[in-house]
Formats: structure tokens, C-alpha cells, sequence
């Protein structure tokens, strides 16, 4: 027998954040504390209305396959989400229940990308993004993206990097690691070039509802060509449980419905039956309580970080990250991390897995950990700084 990989797994990198998760592990068990401010997860679990309904659905035996598509329950309470928040009217027949948002990326990349085509992307972005196009035989192309245009493409620069090879554009608002959000006149620029060079637009609403200085947005409202993607893991706090969605246009749905049957069957029967209990009046209202928590927290550690030397050139507007350079202190972040995390006992995510481009003079920080720790943690760097410098 030969198991020799794929060529096509030979362009896909490993998460390069595991090495420092690694050490992180390494030293906390030789009895040393370490701070994670590394967490690309809410720190919070699913509320009690939500576990409470994942329980009865257990009791009640409704655990066999769903729809491929996922239950018509579910797919009426998303869609009535849209209406809820964005006063927009989504047909639930538009809705495919995915396991997470990795399955709804998988999904869209696999219905529209073909063999040897590229998919536009910023530089820095989402790891894995790149490595679904590679899994497709197809290639990403990182546009290489500044503070100035809030680290996210404009329709210029699209339009400017668009071959005859590109197949589409896939952007995430608000970004990881970036925390920052496209906004809507830029991104309704963006869908006429898309839609003017007859290629697909993705965008991955993930940390929708995690927005801090301006209510949430959506592409959707732009345009029923964009194909729009969410989860359950960020907002709803439920990334264990493996349940996202994609909306996508009507023409689209049967080969999407074709694709989710064949690889994935259906998304966790379980799951989907407690993520209706995400929209009561309840765990709504729990949701906010801890969006509010996640903005204290961001408006407390971006003037911290500022003070101890980091360049936050953007003030993030969403998800729980914030983008810091580094320069002043080091000229890589890959060892600046290490070091702070063996010196420190604070550990950050260094820039290298978001991209090529600038990553070597950033990392993300993200404020998914208690106020404390966060505290905690500014004080830690703030004295290893001043060893360093
Ligand atoms: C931008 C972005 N997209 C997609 C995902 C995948 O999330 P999930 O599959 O848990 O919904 C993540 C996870 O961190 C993310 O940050």
C-alpha cells in the first residue's frame, strides 16, 4: 500500500498559532500561568435556554438525519432573524443549515469554484479561507490590504487585481484577525464589479451581531446575487456545536442541496433543534448583555495596547480581535510572541497565519477572556516591556 498525500494537500499550511499553543501548554504544565489572549472563540458557552432546549431534544429522541438542507424550523427562524434585524425579506427556501461556517464556505467554494481559477482575498484574512480554495484545485489570490482602506479590499483594488482567471471575491466583515467591517457603500461598489465581470461574491457575516460602533449590516441587503454566510459559533456562542448557515441565490440551492447531501448528509440533528431556542426573547437578551461585555472590554484594551507601544492603526468596530503592530518593539512577530509568551506568560497570535504581506509586523489580540485577565495581562506586558526596550 502507498499513502502518499494528494498533491492537492501540498499547498495547505498547518495553523501556525498551534506551535505557540503548543509552548503556551508546554509551560503552563510545568506549573507556569499563562494568559490566553491568543482565544479565536467566545468565552462564553451556549446560554441556559439554549443547553436546555439541546436536552429536551435528546429526551424527545429527536436525534436522526434532517434535511440536508437543515429542518424547516430552522430555516424559517433564520430567515425571520433577517426580518428581525435588517428588515429584510430572505425566503427560507434560500437558507442551507451548514456545520458552522466551514461548512457553508466549503459548500459555496465547491458549487462556484472551478479547477485552476483563483478567488480574490485581503491579505490579512481567515487562514483556512485559502486552503478551501486549494482543496478545490482552485488557488487564492491575497490582496495585500492597509490600514488605510481598514486592512478589507476596496472595489478598485478588486477591479485592478482581476484576471481572466478569477472566478470571484470572498471577504469577511467584520474581519478575523482584523476586527474591522467593510462598509456598505464600499461594499455595494464591490458588488457591481463583481457582478460587472461575472464572477461570484462571498462574504462571510461570521461575527454578524458582534458590532460595537454601528448596528449590524448585512450584504444581503445589497444585493440577492451575494452569497452570505453566518454561524452559531460567534454571537450565538455555540462554536462546539457545529451549526452555521449560508444564504445563497435561488438558482444556486439545488446544486448547494446536492453537495451538502452527498458530503455531509445533514448538519447535527441536536444542534439545529437547540439553536431555535437562540432566538427567544431570553437568550436574545443574554446575547446583548454579552455584546455589550465584548465592547467594554475592546474599548478598554485598545487604548491599553496604544499606551504599552503597540500601533493599533484601526480601532476595530466587531468580532472580539483587535490587529496590533509590533514594529516598535520588534522586527518579527512570530519571536516577539515567543518571547513574550516564555518572558511574560502572555500569549498573542502572531500574524504569520493571516497572510504573507505585512503579518511579520503584527499579531491579533483577542478580548474573548475576562476583564481580569485582560487586566492582568496588559500588566504583565506592560512590565516586560519595559525590560525590553
Ligand atoms: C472569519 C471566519 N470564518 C469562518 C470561521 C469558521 O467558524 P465556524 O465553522 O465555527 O462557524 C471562523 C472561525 O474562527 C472565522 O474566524
Amino acid at each position: 500500500m502507498t499513502h502518499r498525500a494528494a498533491s492537492r494537500t501540498q499547498g495547505i499550511e498547518p495553523f501556525y498559532v498551534m506551535e505557540i499553543v503548543k509552548e503556551a501548554q508546554r509551560l503552563t504544565e510545568a506549573g507556569r500561568s499563562i494568559i490566553h489572549l491568543s482565544i479565536g472563540e467566545p468565552d462564553f458557552s451556549a446560554p441556559p435556554p439554549v443547553q436546555a432546549a439541546a436536552v429536551k431534544a435528546i429526551d424527545a429522541g429527536l436525534t436522526q438525519y434532517t434535511p440536508a438542507l437543515g429542518t424547516d424550523a430552522l430555516r424559517q427562524a433564520i430567515a425571520a432573524d433577517y426580518a428581525r434585524r435588517f428588515q429584510l425579506a430572505v425566503d427560507p427556501e434560500r437558507v442551507v443549515v451548514t456545520a458552522g461556517a466551514s461548512g457553508a464556505l466549503l459548500l459555496a467554494l465547491a458549487a462556484l469554484l472551478e479547477r485552476d481559477r483563483t478567488v480574490l482575498m485581503p491579505d490579512p484574512s481567515y487562514p483556512c479561507n485559502r486552503h478551501f480554495a486549494a482543496v478545490l484545485e482552485g488557488r487564492a489570490q491575497l490582496l495585500p490590504c492597509c490600514p488605510e482602506t481598514r486592512f478589507q479590499p476596496t472595489a478598485e483594488m478588486i477591479e485592478a487585481a482581476w484576471t481572466a482567471e478569477t472566478a470571484g471575491v470572498l471577504l469577511a466583515s467584520p474581519s478575523n484577525p482584523t476586527g474591522t467591517s467593510i462598509e456598505q457603500p464600499v461594499l455595494a461598489a464591490i458588488v457591481d464589479r463583481a457582478r460587472a465581470r461575472s464572477g461570484f461574491l462571498i462574504v462571510d457575516e461570521i461575527y454578524q451581531g458582534l458590532t460595537y460602533d454601528h448596528p449590524p449590516s448585512t450584504a444581503l441587503s445589497l444585493s440577492e446575487d451575494v452569497l452570505a454566510l453566518a454561524s452559531f459559533s460567534k454571537y450565538f456562542n455555540m462554536t462546539g456545536w457545529r451549526l452555521g448557515w449560508l444564504v445563497a441565490p435561488r438558482a444556486l440551492v439545488p446544486t448547494l442541496e446536492k453537495l451538502a447531501q452527498n458530503l455531509f448528509i445533514c448538519p447535527s440533528a441536536i444542534a439545529q433543534h437547540a439553536a431555535l431556542a437562540c432566538f427567544s426573547a431570553e437568550a436574545l437578551a443574554i446575547y446583548e448583555a454579552r455584546r455589550e461585555e465584548f465592547r467594554r472590554r475592546r474599548d478598554f484594551l485598545v487604548p491599553a495596547l496604544r499606551d504599552l507601544g503597540f500601533d493599533v492603526p484601526v480601532v476595530p468596530d466587531g468580532a472580539f480581535y483587535i490587529y496590533a503592530g509590533i514594529s516598535r518593539f520588534a522586527a518579527n512577530s512570530w519571536d516577539f510572541a515567543f518571547d513574550l509568551l516564555r518572558e511574560a506568560g502572555v500569549c498573542l497570535v502572531p500574524g504569520r497565519d493571516f497572510g504573507a504581506a505585512q503579518t511579520a509586523q503584527y499579531v491579533r489580540v483577542s478580548y474573548a477572556n475576562k476583564q481580569e485577565r485582560l487586566e492582568a495581562a496588559v500588566d504583565r506586558m506592560d512590565r516586560y516591556l519595559r525590560r525590553r526596550l
